[in-house]
């Protein structure tokens, strides 16, 4: 498989995907027409910040499974068009924690104390000792501006230094907030009783230039310092602010372009302190992000779940040995259902019952999901599959019974068109074996697999004969069968057949001009087609 690089990552992860069998190439500081020649034929995209991976990049890349992110924002990936795409976006949130939280509080030292200034004039032979009177951070108050990962290690670290703490962040409980020692306030509380103000908010829609002129005024002095998305603070106010003294300074590791224009106004204001995007720069930090995305990148491969994938539904590693079994079979029992009911689907169930109806079976929904629409020809995969769903105006409802009749473990797809509906239930004997044991009512025992024909007749003498003569006219080779009547002799059965041999349409039109033969119809499982399995 070919993996892409595009922003330079630890050689940790290069190495782990190098002994994982992968093809690695990396191509740093490519854009445009240069990136989408380079991930034409790449089955994974690896970026930090650098490289945007637009709409256009994913319809240049028709063979991409995922794309890492070594690292946290993922402000430069279009998710959207990954999801509909298929291919899964990961990102590794934990490895640059700690380095993040470390620049941030090394940021507010830093500013506070004009380390900066005084470090370049000392080195130009200035002993500027009385130009600079330092800020102490103990005893003053620290707003923090999204309390989730890194905001809560910054939390920690300058509470331990003497801070009190409030924080704005409308997602967490106060329970959270109070259990760091943080007092959470309103956006306009925070901005008024910091005397340091740290943000740690993701760059969205929402986010974007949430501090400006009107939130600096209501700060009235102190720091502000930003290690998280540069459109979070609006340069121009920020700068402006600190220029006439609103401000007392600001620390900024992130910038709204990167990299940052040599005219920005950040750079022209003395007690601004920057930094180029240096918050998640130390060897930690970039061997954790570059090895987990590896890891990834080696699960999506092997069709696991990816443990942190933003836009697939992923799942706990203790749990995915149980279901694994189960995602095949949902997808199976989805295929046949599909291929088995007419006209346009526009409901979908996946019901469970017994033991997998106590795992958590998101996965295994999407696989059914994928199942149903697979034969359909869209291209679809467990990441695409609920939104193509929804955007197709398909109804999916999943129902979980912890009991079941007959077997220990029950998966059920039941699909739906205006008129009608029709159910497959699937199970797995001796804990991975695949069968089906229910098709539209009538109970089965048949292996999912390869070219199948589904025959639904009268039950009446000779016609299994009929079938098998047709078949054998055509050099159809029957490898195995399953016969079942609904209720009582003399009503309608159905019949499953296993072939070696793929069937034309022409056999399923002489069958059915067959007046005992009420449906028939040819599926495919496995990636069977009319050619080779
Ligand atoms: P996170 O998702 O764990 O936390 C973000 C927090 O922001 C969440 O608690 C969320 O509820 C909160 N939030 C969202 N919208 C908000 C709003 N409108 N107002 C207030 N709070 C809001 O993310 P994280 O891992 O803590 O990362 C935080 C930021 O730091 C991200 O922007 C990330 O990209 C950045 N980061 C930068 C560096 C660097 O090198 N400078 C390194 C790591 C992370
Ligand atoms: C991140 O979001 O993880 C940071 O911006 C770190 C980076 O990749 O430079």
């Amino acid at each position: 498989m070919k993996v892409l690089i595009t922003d330079p990552i630890d050689d940790a992860g290069l190495e782990r995907l190098r002994e994982a069998g992968h093809d690695v190439e990396t191509a740093y500081d490519v854009d445009g027409e240069a990136l989408l020649e380079a991930v034409a034929d790449a089955n994974a995209l690896v970026v930090r910040s650098g490289t945007e991976v637009t709409a256009e990049v994913f319809e240049a890349a028709p063979d991409l499974v995922i794309v890492g992110r070594a690292g946290i924002g993922v402000d430069n990936i279009d998710i959207d068009a990954a999801t509909e795409h298929g291919v899964i976006v990961a990102n590794a949130p934990e490895g640059n924690v700690r380095a993040a939280a470390e620049h941030t509080v090394a940021m507010s030292f830093a500013a506070a104390r004009s380390i900066p200034q005084a470090h370049a004039r000392l080195k130009t032979g200035e002993w500027a000792k009385s130009d600079y009177l330092g800020t102490e951070l103990n005893g003053k108050t620290l707003g923090i501006v999204g309390l989730g990962r890194v905001g809560q290690e910054v939390a920690k670290r300058l509470d331990g230094l003497g801070m009190d703490l409030v924080a704005y962040d409308p997602y967490i409980s106060e329970e959270r907030a109070d259990r760091l020692g943080a007092e959470l306030v309103e956006f306009e509380t925070c901005l008024e009783r910091a005397d340091f103000l740290t943000v740690h908010t993701p760059l969205t829609p929402e986010t974007e230039g949430m501090i400006s002129t009107g939130e600096l005024e209501l700060m009235g002095g102190g720091y502000l310092v930003n290690c998280a998305r540069g459109g979070v603070v609006d340069e121009d106010a920020l700068a402006a602010a600190v220029d006439d003294g609103t401000l007392d300074g600001a620390a900024i590791d992130v910038f709204a372009e990167e990299p940052v224009s040599p005219d920005s106004p950040l750079l022209d204001v003395d007690d601004i302190i920057v930094t180029p995007h240096l918050g998640a720069s130390t060897e930690a930090a970039q061997e954790n992000v570059a090895t987990s995305i590896a890891d990834q990148i080696d699960a999506a491969f092997a069709g696991e779940p990816v443990m942190n994938a933003l836009n697939a539904p992923s799942v706990d590693e203790s749990v995915f040995p149980r279901i694994r079994p189960y995602i095949g079979l949902a997808e199976t029992a989805g295929k046949v259902a599909a291929q088995l009911l007419d006209g346009r689907i526009s409901s979908v169930e996946v019901a469970y019952e017994g033991d997998i109806a106590e795992e958590d079976i998101e996965l295994v929904t999407a696989s059914a999901l994928k199942g149903v629409f697979e034969p359909l020809e869209w291209q679809v995969n467990a990441v695409n599959a609920p939104q193509i769903a929804e955007e197709r105006g398909i109804d999916v409802k999943e129902s979980k019974r912890l009991q079941s009749e007959d077997f220990q473990s029950l998966v059920t797809v039941t699909v739906g068109n205006e008129q009608d509906s029709l159910s497959v239930c699937g199970t797995l004997f001796a804990g991975d074996d695949p069968r089906i044991v229910r098709i539209d009512g009538y109970r089965v025992d048949a292996i999912p697999h390869g070219k199948m024909l589904v025959a639904r007749n009268a039950d009446k003498p000779g016609v299994i004969g009929f079938i098998g003569s047709v078949l054998g006219e055509y050099n159809i080779n029957i490898a195995g069968m399953f016969n079942a009547r609904r209720d009582e002799e003399g009503g309608e059965a159905l019949t499953v057949y296993n072939l070696d041999d793929p069937v034309p349409a022409e056999v399923v039109e002489t069958l059915l001009a067959d007046d005992r033969m009420i449906d028939v119809k040819y599926l495919t499982l496995n990636g069977a087609d009319d050619g080779e399995e």
